[in-house]
């Protein structure tokens, strides 16, 4: 194959901008006269939507199969698995002749609200960076390209195309763009897309720091930076930030733009020539893609089957489920017949068949009685009607299988929900039915938490089934008949009430700025710090087993922030079934230079254990896991000293704990300025020597003019957080010389220790 460089030397001006830009909404444009092919990406994340004319502006996509949605994923805490559905994904997209699938998504779920949140993993950038970079793994491992997205702070609908969203640099890097990190760091994605968003005043599009200070010299991305979809505003502010390739196109405008900055030199060549590079490079990878004609369909709907049925999560169970030999049974609910798997939007997918749930149902209870009532309508109008109709059936059997779906509008790409509600006709119909028939159980599909408080005392199980892709209907007969033990843990907090939740004031914004007030503290890290009630936590799941958690020990009791440590735990099927628990890893700082989250999730593994059967879980924790962004050093800090690894089987069940402490191995630079308070010169090694001589002088001042008794007072309470200079000059007249002077002196002598 040629070589790049020599590829660029032949191009000109204009192939080379218009390669930058696509040709269609789902191609690069090819340069025929030098052998380059178009590249074709198509949508995802959970499932390949290859439109079937590729170069039209239609809709219309190839039959594909529609895996669950992110939400789903995430709840298999299963990483091993999403790689398997990358490389099933992958394998479609050979087939279906597409070089990148556009995903996953790892954008932070920072408000239940966003009406996107089914197409992203979670509330904590940990399991979603863990998430996306299997998947990308999986894909890509396969020869087809990725597209991280949407790069960043893209946490809401409401004024997608607009909104800036106003984020302090520490929250950005911890909590934002740490599962971007993860993901980047650990996979290399052919593809990262920008959001459509300001962030701190910016475009995603055209956002250097963002696009190139931190993605590619900071994280070493190595792939092409793609637009979202009409998210450029300023072509060649977005190539100088580090934007390489505009979609959708033909943009002929665009592709005159970049041409004339070049020509009036406005735009310096050689940035334009990085990026080309980038699209070759891009290019050639999509032609070295294997060719298949076909993929295995009943193979994938079946993986699709076990990752929902590994992805659903058991909220409540008082012993009715697994189903025990029951022959009358009432199956209320249109959801039961018009299975509910996927939302709305760019990630839409024409399945290749979809598993009806009460036929699932029906083929695994042959002996039983299933009698169907509607019980509520596609949209939100009140159906009396209905509801009689299903209490009659309830009360005629022995068990109600209630199977609910948050109607279609409620959540979607584009606009964000504005509660967290079931439609009026789902409670009373909830509320009716369990008052008649106390054996009913819920079943719910839906992207994102729903608020429960109004019927959840009255039902005896909730299995949450969320939108479980094509084969989910399978999975939920699978669970509520026992042939699979439930297993999946919520990757994101169930809050009692939209007003719990941590975004809420500062949501959706206004005047086009949203400002993320609430800073570190979304999801779980949130309700620790206020330690506020929620419906269910982060991380959470019940089986129809039971797990023993005992000793819990670390690797070593003190360890030093280069060999990192591991925690070690032994798990015990204590039940009478096979399943599968997910043991979780907190980490929670005793003592910090800042304010830190509780405790912050660092570690999981899923293991498979049959009754009776105890097995050791080891998780491997490096410094990063005892870190914060320090944004004065602008570096990831581990700070010396003791931590306590919390071990448990969700965040609000830590089943045991060890404390072991870190020595830094980190020679911080010396960052003391004339602006330094007395607490930063104290936290600064350096500084500390350079301050003491003038310390003790003025201690000794003190005492000479106000005795013992003057130092008693809490001077340094008073004075710790004032800049050194300032303490300076309120002696000014006792002070030999000017206070900038003997501030300078001190700081030099700190520069310059060793
Ligand atoms: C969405 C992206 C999607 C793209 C192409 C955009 O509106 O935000 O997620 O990949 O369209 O359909």
């Amino acid at each position: 194959m040629e070589s790049i460089d020599r590829i660029l030397d032949r191009m000109t001006l204009e192939e080379k901008a218009a390669l930058c830009t696509g040709a269609s909404s789902w191609t690069t444009t090819p340069v025929e006269r030098l052998g380059l092919p178009e590249t074709i990406c198509c949508d995802g994340p959970h499932g390949v939507r290859r439109v079937a004319d590729i170069h039209s502006t239609g809709h219309e996509a190839l039959p594909a199969t529609c895996f669950p949605t992110a939400s789903c994923t995430a709840a298999t805490w299963d990483v091993a698995l999403i790689r398997r559905m990358g490389e099933a994904l992958a394998e479609e997209c050979i087939a279906l002749d597409s070089n990148i699938l556009l995903g996953p998504g790892v954008n932070m779920k920072r408000s239940p609200l966003c009406g996107r949140n089914f197409e992203y993993f979670s509330e904590d950038p940990f399991l979603a960076g863990e998430m996306g970079a299997s998947l990308i793994e999986g894909v890509q491992s396969r020869g087809v390209g990725t597209s991280l997205k949407h790069y960043a702070a893209n946490n809401q609908e409401y004024q997608r195309f607009v909104i800036d969203a106003r984020v302090d640099e520490r929250t950005l890097r911890e909590i934002y763009l740490a599962a971007f990190e993860k993901a980047v760091t650990r996979a290399q994605p052919w593809t990262v897309m920008c959001c459509y968003n300001r962030v701190n005043g910016r475009y995603g599009s055209e956002h250097f720091q963002l696009l190139t200070e931190i993605l590619r010299d900071e994280w070493g991305f190595e792939g092409v930076v793609v637009s979202d979809w009409g998210a450029v505003h300023d072509r060649v502010e977005a190539l100088q930030a580090g934007l390489d390739w505009e979609m959708p196109g033909p943009r002929p405008a665009r592709v005159q733009a970049v041409v004339d900055a070049v020509r009036s030199g406005a735009l310096e060549e050689y940035v334009l020539d990085a990026s080309v590079r980038r699209m070759l490079a891009l290019v050639q990878r999509g032609t070295h893609r294997p060719s298949a004609p076909d993929f295995d369909v009943d193979a994938h709907h079946a993986l699709a089957a076990e990752i929902a049925a590994e992805g659903m999560v058991l909220l409540k169970n008082d012993g009715i489920l697994p189903l025990a030999g029951q022959k009358r049974i009432a199956v209320i609910g249109r959801a039961a017949v018009q299975a509910h798997f996927q939302g709305g939007g760019s990630s839409h997918i024409n399945p290749t068949r979809v598993a009806e749930p009460l036929a699932e149902l029906r083929e695994r209870l042959a002996g039983a009685e299933l009698t169907y009532a509607e019980g509520y309508p596609a949209d939100d109008a009140a159906r009396p009607d209905l509801i009689d109709e299903a209490l009659a059936a309830a009360r005629a059997a022995e068990v109600a299988l209630l199977y609910i779906a948050l109607p279609t509008y409620k959540e979607s790409e584009g606009y964000d929900r504005t509660d967290l509600d079931l439609t009026a006709q789902q409670v009373a119909l909830i509320q009716a039915v369990s008052a008649a028939q106390p054996r009913t159980v819920v079943v719910l599909n839906n992207g994102a938490p729903v608020a429960m408080s109004a019927w959840i005392d009255g039902v005896a199980a909730v299995l949450e089934g969320y939108m479980m892709g094509q084969a989910g209907g399978s999975a939920i007969a699978d669970i509520l008949t026992g042939r699979v033990n439930p297993s999946g843990k919520l990757a994101e907090t169930f809050p009692l009430a939209v007003e719990d939740t941590p975004a809420y004031i500062n949501w959706p914004g206004e005047a086009g700025t949203v400002r993320y007030g609430e800073g570190l503290y979304i999801g779980y890290r949130y309700y620790d710090a206020r330690r506020q009630p929620v419906l269910f936590p982060f991380g959470y799941g019940l089986s129809y087993t039971g797990f023993a958690y005992s000793n819990v020990r670390a690797s070593a009791a003190t360890f030093r922030d280069v060999d990192g440590v591991s925690v070690s735990v032994d798990i015990t099927n204590t039940g009478a079934r096979a399943g599968k628990e997910i043991v979780q890893v907190y980490v929670h700082d005793r003592a910090a230079e800042v304010a830190r989250p509780e405790k912050e999730l660092k570690g999981f593994a899923k293991v498979a254990l049959e009754p009776g059967e105890t097995r050791t879980v080891t998780i491997a924790l490096d410094a990063r896991a005892f870190s914060y962004w320090d944004a004065r050093y602008r570096l990831w800090r581990a700070e010396p000293g003791e931590f306590d690894l919390l071990v448990g089987a969700s965040s609000a069940d830590i089943r045991g704990s060890v404390t072991v402490t870190l020595e830094s191995t980190v020679d911080l630079p010396c960052v003391l300025s004339r602006s330094s308070t007395l607490r930063e010169w104290l936290a600064d090694r350096r500084g500390r020597e350079a301050i003491a001589p003038f310390l003790a002088a003025s201690e000794e001042a003190r005492r000479q003019a106000f005795g013992e008794e003057g130092l008693g007072m809490n001077i340094m309470d008073m004075f710790i957080d004032m800049p050194v200079l300032s303490m300076l000059e309120f002696q000014m007249n006792a002070l030999p010389e000017a206070p900038e002077a003997i501030v300078d002196r001190m700081l030099a002598q700190a520069h310059a220790l060793p």
